[in-house]
């Protein structure tokens, strides 16, 4: 195990909110102070209420396999893959040692214009996972820009078609599509929102999946595939022929494990086709395996016409995203430029870098070779048991799940969204990380986590929720 670094959140500077000349004096001071004193104050982090958590730190120090190890030296099992992106546990050798060649022996390739062999081979093995006709693939570094990447290759597709009525995107309430702006712009969660008020225009929202008639359903509820005919309902009103594409995730991960109601995905597919509209599936979450196939598309039986992808594409070891395609769209863009032209103005200065690339072709090599995605399948069943034990609790109000995947709704306490990050902080206490969205717990464990380590991921969250 690694020493416990050396810092001390005492000493840290105090987020003083005014700014009298003497304050300022005293915060330039105590910064100066703080930097050499292995201060935390510097870090603005992401996503995090910083002064809570500067005030009582969860600094992780080590990880391997389905665990990771605090500052404290708390061993702490690893129930969300990171954030959903280390499905073949942490510390694997092969993908370290992959970067380390990589970067030893061409470390970065200008994108535009020029190329390194590890792109073009991490993008085939994508095309040979994704489901046909869906073979080619576009690189960026993360979900949201996998997200805005979508939406210009949308807009491109349309527009090389010469169609350039079709201005509007729909998406639907309690996605989550990333944080940049076209991702904001489709987004349903009012907290990722309401600080950002200057959006994308034209996105019409369809209604999410969730249903109190399939309250602890398992798997695809019967009821709610009617709510796909919302689309029908925008289409009716705006005209399918101004709408450019439908953007979902195939089940919605981040607002809590929203699996589609049965025929829900099928009745998208089927009325995008009428009106040429694109169906994108955001796949970040659920791409890679995490529900026993390579990507949902393939579990559910219906493809789209785009694939968003970033989490589990490398392990959680590098940066990536990616948006793959189907053929027809790649072709359109492609046959539309000038000759020798640039045919889509888009791309970023580490698109398909090479370090990424290579982490990529190893992660996608263990995962086959340690057959990971059939092992979800086959566990599937004993994890959503284990979850699904957790109904008896007076506190669960639903429980969500399919694959490696559940989401556990918690009745509020003193007022909605506190419960759940107070039980995320108390659940690493005791040995567990999870990820939380509001009042709503998600486990998603690892693809090579033993049965006992789901047991035990299970009884911890049970006899914390109980006794707290
Ligand atoms: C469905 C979905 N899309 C997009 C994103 C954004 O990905 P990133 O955080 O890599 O930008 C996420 C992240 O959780 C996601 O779950």
């Amino acid at each position: 195990m690694e020493t416990t670094p050396n810092f001390s959140p005492n000493s840290l500077s105090s987020s003083a909110s005014s700014s009298s000349p003497v304050q300022v004096a005293r915060s330039q001071e105590q910064a100066q102070t703080s930097a050499q004193s292995n201060s935390l104050e510097e870090h603005w982090m992401p996503f995090t209420p910083n002064r809570e958590f500067k005030d009582e730190p969860r600094l992780v120090s080590k990880s391997e396999g389905v665990h990771m190890w605090d500052h404290r030296g708390r061993k702490v099992l690893d129930g969300a893959s990171g954030l959903f992106c280390v499905p073949a546990g942490h510390g694997r050798k092969k993908i370290a040692e992959a970067v380390y060649q990589q970067l030893l022996t061409n470390d970065y390739t200008a994108p535009f214009n020029l190329g390194h062999s590890g792109s073009f081979e991490f993008a085939r093995k994508i095309a040979a996972l994704a489901p046909d006709p869906i073979n080619h693939v576009f690189f960026c570094n993360s979900g949201s820009e996998a997200i805005d990447t979508a939406i210009k290759i949308a807009m491109a597709y349309h527009g090389a078609r010469g169609d350039h009525r079709r201005l509007r995107f729909v998406s639907r309430e309690r996605a989550y599509h990333g944080v940049n702006i076209g991702g904001v712009s489709l987004s349903g969660m009012i907290k990722n929102r309401d600080t950002f008020p200057v959006v994308m225009p034209y996105v019409v929202t369809m209604r999410h999946t969730w249903s109190a008639d399939n309250l602890f359903v398992r798997g695809q509820g019967e009821n709610g595939a009617d709510l796909a005919n919302d689309l029908q309902r925008i289409v009716d009103t705006y005209g399918g022929h101004t709408i450019a594409a439908v953007f979902v995730e195939p089940v919605a991960g981040s607002t809590g494990c929203l699996v589609p109601p049965k025929g829900y995905l099928a009745r998208l597919r089927e009325i995008c086709d009428q009106n040429g509209i694109l169906l994108v599936f955001d796949e970040v979450i659920t791409g890679f395996g995490r529900l026993g196939h390579a990507f949902a598309s393939q579990a559910f039986g219906v493809i789209p016409d785009m694939m968003t992808m970033a989490k589990a594409m490398t392990n959680g070891c590098q940066p990536m995203g990616g948006v793959a395609v189907r053929d027809h769209i790649y072709d359109t863009i492609i046959d539309a430029g000038a000759e020798g032209a640039i045919e889509l103005f888009h791309g970023y200065t580490y698109s398909g870098h090479p370090a990424s690339c290579a982490a990529g072709i190893a992660t996608l090599e263990i995962y086959e070779q340690e057959k990971l995605f059939d092992r979800v399948a086959d566990l599937s069943e004993y994890f959503l048991d284990a979850v699904y034990s957790l109904q008896d609790l007076d506190d669960v109000t639903d429980i969500r799940g399919i694959g490696f995947l559940a989401g556990i709704d918690l009745k509020p306490g003193s007022r909605p969204g506190c419960r759940g990050p107070d039980l995320q902080k108390k659940l690493f206490a005791n040995g567990l990380h999870m990820k939380f969205t509001g009042d709503c717990g998600l486990m998603a464990p690892l693809f090579i986590a033993q049965k006992s380590q789901i047991d035990e991921m299970v009884e911890i969250f049970r006899q914390t929720l109980t006794n707290t």
